[in-house]
C-alpha cells in the first residue's frame, strides 16, 4: 500500500503542477501545529523566490485547485504561505480498512529476497555471556526481524570469537589441572576421547583462572600463546580440545541466546576464516596493496577525504600471527563466495569503529566487496548502571547475562504477584514474557550509538516509555476484543469516519505503520519503530479513555470501533514481533 504521506504528496503536486508550479514544491510533512492542521506544505515560500511572487498568492492558488478534493476535510492558505490540511474523514476511514485487508497490514516488500548478511551477537567461546553482549544481540535479531519482514533474505551470523588466546589459556589450564590427559602426551598415537574432558561449569572456571593467571605469570602466558599458536597450526592434540570446548560451550551460547529469543542462522566463527588467510595475505601482497612495516604487514587505508590520520590495516603481526582484522577479511571473502551478499550489516560496541573503518576499506580497495555493496557498521553505546559508569553487579564483577534476566524476572513476578493472583507457573511464564520485553524494549528505545542507563525499576514499569506498558496496552485491547465477542458474532461493519478527535488521531497514528517500518529498516534504527508504538499505544489509551466502546448504542459505531482497535493491536503485535518480543494473554 502507498504510504499515506505519498499519497497527500501526489495530490498536491497535481494541484502545484495545474497552477503552473514545479511538483517538487509540494512536499508535505506532518504538522509540527496538530492543534491547527495535521499535515502541511510549506512549498509556497520556496516557489516564491523561484516565481517571484508573494507566497501567500501562491498558496492561495494551490488550495483553489483543491477545492472538492477526496484526501481533504480542510485545505487552507495562512500567512505567510502555509497550506494548512486536515484529512478527509472518510478516506482515513478507508485507508484503515484497506490496511486491515492488506498482506502485512500494508507494509510493501522493500526487498525481493535478496541477501543482506547481519554479523551480530559476537561471543566468545568458553566465556558466558555477559551483559556486553545484550547490545549486540538485541539489536542485531530486531535488524534481522525487520529486513526479513520487509522481503529481504537476512542472514544472522554469530560470528563467534572461537580462534583467539583464550584457546590457548584454556589448554594450558587444562594442562595444569590434569597433566594426565592423553593430549598432553606427546607420545600419545591413538584415538582421541568422545567425552570431553570438563562440565560446562568446570569450563568456566577454567577460562578465568587462566585468564587471571596469564596477567601475573609471564611464564604462563608465553605457554598459552605457543598453544593458541599450535591450535592454529592444526597441531592434532589441541584440535580435538577445541572441538570440546567448542561442543560444550556452543550447547551453553545456543541455550542463552534462546532465552533471549535470539537465533542466528549461521553458528560461524574467527576459526571459519582460516582457511582463507594465507590466500589472502598472498593476494594484499600480489596486489601490492600490503607491505612491510616494522617487521609487520599492513594496508594504507587513508582516503583524500578523510579529516584525520587513519592508522593503517595490520593484517599479520611481526610473529607471523593473523589478527582480528585479518580473521574479519578472511570472512568476508567466504561470505562473498557463499552468498554474495547485497549488503553487509555489524554490529558492535562502537569502541570497534575504527576496526570496521579500516576492514570495509581494505576489503573494497583489494576488490573482495562490489564498490556498490553497502558495509555498515553499527556501534552501539554502553550499558550503563544508576551510578552512570559500566553496568556491574553489586560487588562490582562483571554481570552475566543470565543472572540479569533471573533478576528481571523476579521483578516483574513480584510486580505482577502484587495487586492480583495468577496461578504461580502463569505468573512465572507471564514474568518471562515481560521481562523480556522490558529489558529489549528498554535497550531498543535508545538510538544505538548512545550509552544508556540501565533502571530496572522504570524498565519494568507498567505505566511511561517501557515494554511493559506497550504489552499492557495490547492486553488490554485483547481483553476488550473477548468481552465484545462473548456476547456478538463475527464483526462485519467497516470503519467509518472517526466521530472524535481522540478518534482520528488513532487513525492518523495507526495509518503511519508502513512508512515506520520501511524507514526504521533504511535507517537500521529500530528506536524509531519503539517511539512510535509508544505514540501509538498513547493514541489507544486517549481514545480508550474518551469512548465506553463495550457499552456503544450504535451498533455501525461499535463495530467500527471493534475494527479499528483490533487493527491496532495488530500493527502493535507485528511491530513488537519485528523489535524481537511477544505479548502474554493476560497480565
Ligand atoms: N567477538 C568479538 C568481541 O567480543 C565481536 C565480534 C564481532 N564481529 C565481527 N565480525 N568482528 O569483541
Amino acid at each position: 500500500m502507498k504510504k499515506i504521506l505519498d499519497l497527500i504528496a501526489a495530490e498536491m503536486k497535481s494541484a502545484f503542477a495545474a497552477c503552473g508550479y514545479e511538483e517538487s514544491y509540494a512536499k508535505v510533512v506532518l504538522s509540527n501545529r496538530p492543534d491547527l492542521c495535521e499535515y502541511q506544505c510549506n512549498g509556497a515560500m520556496a516557489a516564491a523566490k523561484a516565481y517571484k511572487k508573494k507566497p501567500i498568492d501562491i498558496a492561495n492558488e494551490v488550495v483553489e485547485k483543491l477545492t472538492g478534493s477526496q484526501l481533504f476535510s480542510e485545505c487552507s492558505a495562512v500567512m505567510p504561505g502555509f497550506i494548512n490540511l486536515r484529512l478527509d474523514g472518510q478516506y482515513l476511514a478507508d485507508y484503515m480498512n484497506r490496511m486491515q485487508q492488506a498482506e502485512k497490514l500494508g507494509l510493501e516488500n522493500l526487498g525481493c529476497g535478496e541477501t543482506i548478511i547481519v554479523d551480530y551477537g559476537g561471543a566468545n567461546v568458553a566465556k558466558p555471556l555477559h551483559v556486553g553482549h545484550l547490545r549486540s544481540a538485541v539489536i542485531g535479531e530486531s535488524i534481522k526481524r525487520m529486513g526479513n519482514f520487509l522481503g529481504y533474505h537476512m542472514i544472522g551470523d554469530v560470528h563467534l570469537g572461537d580462534w583467539g588466546l583464550q584457546m590457548g589459556l584454556i589448554i594450558e589450564e587444562l594442562r595444569d589441572r590434569k597433566p594426565e590427559l592423553v593430549y598432553f602426551d606427546e607420545d600419545y598415537t591413538g584415538e582421541y576421547p568422545t567425552e570431553p574432558p570438563f562440565t560446562i561449569s568446570e569450563l568456566e572456571d577454567i577460562y578465568p583462572t587462566a585468564s587471571g593467571k596469564a596477567k601475573e605469570d609471564e611464564a604462563f602466558k608465553e605457554r598459552a600463546q605457543t598453544a593458541t599458536f599450535k591450535l592454529q597450526n592444526g597441531y592434532a592434540p589441541f584440535t580435538a580440545i577445541w572441538k570440546h570446548i567448542m561442543h560444550v560451550s556452543l550447547a551453553d551460547l545456543k541455550k542463552n541466546y534462546g532465552n533471549l529469543d535470539v537465533h542466528f542462522d549461521l553458528w560461524k566463527g574467527e576459526s571459519d576464516a582460516e582457511p582463507y588467510i594465507p590466500w589472502l595475505i598472498q593476494d594484499l601482497q600480489d596486489k601490492g596493496l600490503a607491505y612491510e612495516s616494522q617487521g609487520a604487514l599492513v594496508v594504507d587505508i587513508t582516503e583524500p577525504a578523510d579529516s584525520k590520520e587513519l592508522p593503517p590495516c595490520i593484517v599479520r603481526k611481526s610473529d607471523g600471527a593473523a589478527l582480528y582484522a585479518t580473521s574479519d577479511l578472511g570472512t568476508i571473502i567466504e561470505r562473498e563466495k557463499e552468498y554474495q551478499p547485497v549488503k553487509y550489516i555489524y554490529i558492535t560496541d562502537k569502541r570497534q569503529e575504527l576496526h570496521f573503518t579500516q576492514v570495509f576499506r581494505v576489503a573494497k580497495k583489494a576488490g573482495y566487496v562490489k564498490p556498490e555493496t553497502p558495509m555498515i557498521h553499527i556501534g552501539f553505546g554502553t550499558m550503563n548502571g544508576k551510578d552512570g559508569k559500566p553496568f556491574k553487579t553489586r560487588d562490582g564483577g562483571v554481570m552475566r547475562l543470565e543472572h540479569l534476566i533471573a533478576d528481571i524476572n523476579e521483578a516483574v513476578y513480584d510486580r505482577i504477584m502484587e495487586n492480583r493472583t495468577m496461578p504461580e507457573e502463569e505468573a512465572r511464564e507471564t514474568a518471562r514474557i515481560v521481562g523480556l520485553a522490558a529489558l529489549k524494549y528498554g535497550d531498543l528505545t535508545n538510538q544505538a550509538a548512545k550509552d544508556y542507563v540501565f533502571d530496572l525499576e522504570r524498565f519494568i514499569s507498567f505505566e511511561g516509555n517501557t515494554g511493559p506498558y506497550i504489552l499492557y496496552t495490547i492486553v488490554r485491547i485483547k481483553s476488550i476484543l473477548a468481552k465484545y465477542y462473548e456476547k456478538h458474532e463475527a464483526v462485519k461493519g467497516q470503519i467509518i469516519p472517526a466521530a472524535g478527535d481522540s478518534e482520528k488521531a488513532l487513525m492518523l497514528e495507526a495509518a503511519k505503520y508502513n512508512d515506520v517500518l520501511e524507514t526504521a529498516f533504511a535507517e537500521t534504527a529500530p528506536h524509531k519503530i519503539c517511539q512510535y508504538i509508544f505514540d501509538l499505544a498513547n493514541a489507544f489509551n486517549s481514545f480508550y479513555h474518551d469512548n465506553k466502546i463495550l457499552t456503544e448504542a450504535d451498533p455501525a459505531r461499535q463495530e467500527s470501533w471493534i475494527q479499528l482497535i483490533t487493527l491496532v493491536k495488530d500493527v502493535l503485535t507485528t511491530s513488537i514481533q519485528v523489535l524481537g518480543f511477544d505479548a502474554p494473554s493476560r497480565m
